[in-house]
């Protein structure tokens, strides 16, 4: 699961949860932003009513949000940006620790008090499917709960809001993708945007909700995802992620479709694996950059690998959690792969690509964990030489198979320390890291200003390295150019245009 984009060492201890959005589009947003009647939007849509929402988690909810807001836009809503005047207050909600559904409760205090009281309110996302129609009875605020497969039932579940009935949809499919809606982009640069390509999880990581809350694993019918990436580059869009649970069990067959599709690739195969699609998408056009995440190690195949080799604009960098460096800690994780194993990928990564970056998630504390098997992660950290790495503490998530079979016995200060130490080591990788690339030149994708100096244009390399470098009236956001590193900290690169 990719949670944010920036390569920054995180540390949920210390910030509170990862990421946290209040989505809005900023170009919808003029057309709806103060007061009713709203306009009609650009493509004639007249909004009646405006909703405010907010997104947590991983960046399959930030995608998601996106689906919502184009089912709303159907029955007549329009985003804003102001809670106070939203007759609908969404909020997509993460259950992964459980310091993200604190925070969600606590935005549902918050929103209590600022909404407008005719204002309905709907949670959304993994938490909604966790606690069902005990989210009602809990909070007391809620007038709707949707899970992730329920959101074309929205506009029904909101009429009935409407007439004081509330309601709750957290039926599971096997089947939905969503393939068909077109996601209205929300805060959107205009040069990036996610684009989910399958659904679910059947991998069972002992200590991982997302089974329960997201359902089976199901793939998206592959040339509705060329469409959507196609269509996207046609209006600007530079670079595509291409997301999904566990990105290399993808697999569409032709079977599958409703219309017949002649074969993209080589005209044999009926079935379409992750790297054919990566393919597929790459060959959109040279100027797409194409991303993907999140990888499994045990499924990550030398055929992507190779096809990444192959494609100049499918970037080089996975996200590859290892979770764990201990092989019985990973066992009794169920990721399904030892530390040999793991090693032997982050091998072939760098034999296929050598300069391919490589980041990882990593769990301090997991049950039983000692301390011999937590060197074995800080061992496994620099053998890697990751660029960066998500870091949280083991959070017991309820029925997960690691709370129903372990007792979660390491001390929370134990598992600070080593969380700790962990984003120490990290800290420093990365920054050696970084170091290693002064004096080398990067093609880089411009994404925005910099957040430090309106001066500055931000953009990322290749390897998803944030370089920030001094503007020129010749370049725009979505133009690449050519940048040399002269300086970098642990997080990020700086450099100075060299040609564009
Ligand atoms: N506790 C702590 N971290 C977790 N993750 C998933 N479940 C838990 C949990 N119960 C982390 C994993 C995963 C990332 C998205 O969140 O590292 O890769
Ligand atoms: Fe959770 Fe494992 Fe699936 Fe990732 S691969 S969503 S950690 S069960």
């Amino acid at each position: 699961m990719l949670y944010d984009n920036n390569p920054t060492i995180v540390n949920v201890n210390h910030t509170d949860e990862i990421l946290k959005l209040k989505s809005h589009s900023s170009q919808l947003l003029s057309e709806v932003e103060q007061g009713a009647p709203y306009l009609p939007g650009s493509d004639n849509t007249v909004y009646t009513k405006s909703f405010y929402v907010e997104s947590y988690g991983c960046q399959m909810n930030f995608s998601d949000t996106e689906i919502v807001a184009s089912i709303l836009k159907q029955s007549g809503f329009g985003p804003t940006r102001n809670i106070e005047i939203a007759d609908l207050i969404l909020i997509n909600t993460c259950s992964i620790r459980e310091k993200a559904e604190d925070t969600v409760r606590k935005r549902l205090k918050f929103f209590g008090k600022v909404k407008r009281p005719a204002a309905l309110v709907g949670v959304l996302g993994c938490m909604a499917e966790r606690l069902k129609a005990k989210f009602l009875e809990e909070e007391k605020l809620v007038d709707i709960v949707v899970g992730p497969d329920a959101y074309r039932d929205l506009p029904r579940l909101i009429e009935g809001a409407e007439d004081g009935e509330k309601g709750v949809n957290v039926f599971l499919s096997r089947e939905e993708t969503y393939a068909d809606i077109s996601p209205v982009r929300l805060d959107t640069n205009g040069v990036a945007a996610f684009i989910s390509i399958m659904r679910g999880c059947d991998n069972m990581c002992s200590f991982c909700v997302v089974p329960f809350t997201r359902g089976r694993e199901r793939s998206r019918d592959a040339f509705s995802i060329i469409a959507e990436a196609s269509d996207l580059f046609d209006r600007g869009y530079r670079e595509v992620t291409l997301l999904g649970q566990n990105v290399d069990s993808y697999k569409f067959s032709y079977e599958q479709l409703a219309v017949s599709h002649e074969p993209l690739t080589d005209g044999s195969s009926k079935l379409i694996n992750f790297a054919q699609l990566l393919e597929m998408v790459a060959q959109i056009h040279s100027d797409l950059r194409v991303r993907f995440s999140t990888s499994h190690p045990k499924d990550i195949t030398d055929e992507v690998l190779h096809t990444m080799a192959r494609y100049e604009n499918i970037c080089k960098y996975i996200h590859l959690p290892v979770q764990s460096g201990n092989s019985d800690i990973l066992k009794k994780m169920n990721r399904t792969y030892d530390r040999e194993w793991y090693i032997n990928r982050v091998k072939s990564i760098y034999e296929i690509m050598p300069d391919c970056a490589i980041s990882s998630d990593i769990i301090t504390g997991f049950c039983t964990e000692t301390e011999e098997q937590h060197q074995d992660t800080l061992s496994m950290i620099a053998y890697a030489d990751y660029t960066m790495s998500y870091m949280f503490m083991y959070s017991e998530r309820p029925n997960t198979p690691a709370a129903k079979k372990y007792l979660d016995d390491v001390p929370i200060e134990v598992k600070n320390m080593r969380l700790n130490e962990i984003v120490t080591l990290q800290r420093t990788g990365s920054h050696k890291h970084n170091l290693r690339d002064i004096g080398k030149t990067f093609k880089v994708l411009i994404e925005g200003t910099a957040k430090k100096s309106a001066n500055e244009f931000k953009g990322r390399n290749s390897q998803n390295k944030v370089i920030v470098f001094k503007k020129q009236d010749d370049l725009k956001l979505g133009d690449y150019c050519y940048v040399k590193v002269l300086d970098a900290t642990s997080a990020t690169l700086l450099g100075e245009v060299v040609s564009c």
